[in-house]
């Protein structure tokens, strides 16, 4: 049988609005004359980034990778690979990499080093949620929208065993 789960709302849809209006701001004011290509790290960044590029002035390029962190349930393996490597060619170019939340840092930090081995020109990280208390490898977030307290979250693309990735809200997810 499985534990009944309950959800709270850590930060509704407009906070997250204003938090995404803000990095927004600051990604158009720092890029202004450029054309980064966003790499979204799938699938948890596909809400944020279809709100945050809505909001971009400057021309950009789209692109998404896959990575293999967690398995099924909600502790990271440490183990992480690249399953599908953005297609845009990144020498030279203006990389903006669009994540949803940097927990242990393992992920990114993996990817971040993996992009940097492809030669781009600029490479920054945009993280809309940053859950510090957790961090085992130290990240710099170019670009934060919240900091979280170490509790799992789901809503607005982040998910429990892929559920819940819909949620407009943020949410803790509570065992009752
Ligand atoms: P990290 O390697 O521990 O930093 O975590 C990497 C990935 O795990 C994130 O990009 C998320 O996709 C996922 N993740 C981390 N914390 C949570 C959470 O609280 N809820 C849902 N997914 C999470
Ligand atoms: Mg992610």
């Amino acid at each position: 049988m499985t534990t009944p789960q309950q959800l709270r709302v850590l930060f509704t849809r407009d906070e997250i609005g204003e938090a995404v209006a803000r990095m927004a701001n600051d990604i158009n004011r720092d890029y202004q004359g450029r054309c980064p290509v966003l790499v979204g790290v799938l699938k948890g960044c596909f809400v944020f980034m279809a709100d945050l590029v809505r909001l971009l002035d400057v021309p950009v390029e789209v692109d998404f990778a896959i990575l293999s962190s967690y398995g099924a349930g909600k502790v990271s393996s440490g183990r992480i690979r690249v399953v599908q490597a953005p297609h845009r060619a990144i020498a030279g170019r203006d990389v903006l990499v669009i994540e949803d939340i940097v927990d242990t840092g393992l992920t990114i930090s993996f990817f971040m080093d993996y992009l940097r081995s492809k030669k781009p020109a600029s490479l920054k990280l945009c993280a809309l949620f940053d859950k510090p208390s957790r961090r085992r490898k130290p990240v710099t977030v170019d670009y934060l929208g919240l900091t979280v307290p170490d509790e799992f979250l789901v809503g607005y693309g982040l998910d429990y065993n892929e559920k819940y990735r819909h949620l407009p809200d943020l949410c803790i997810l509570e065992d009752r």
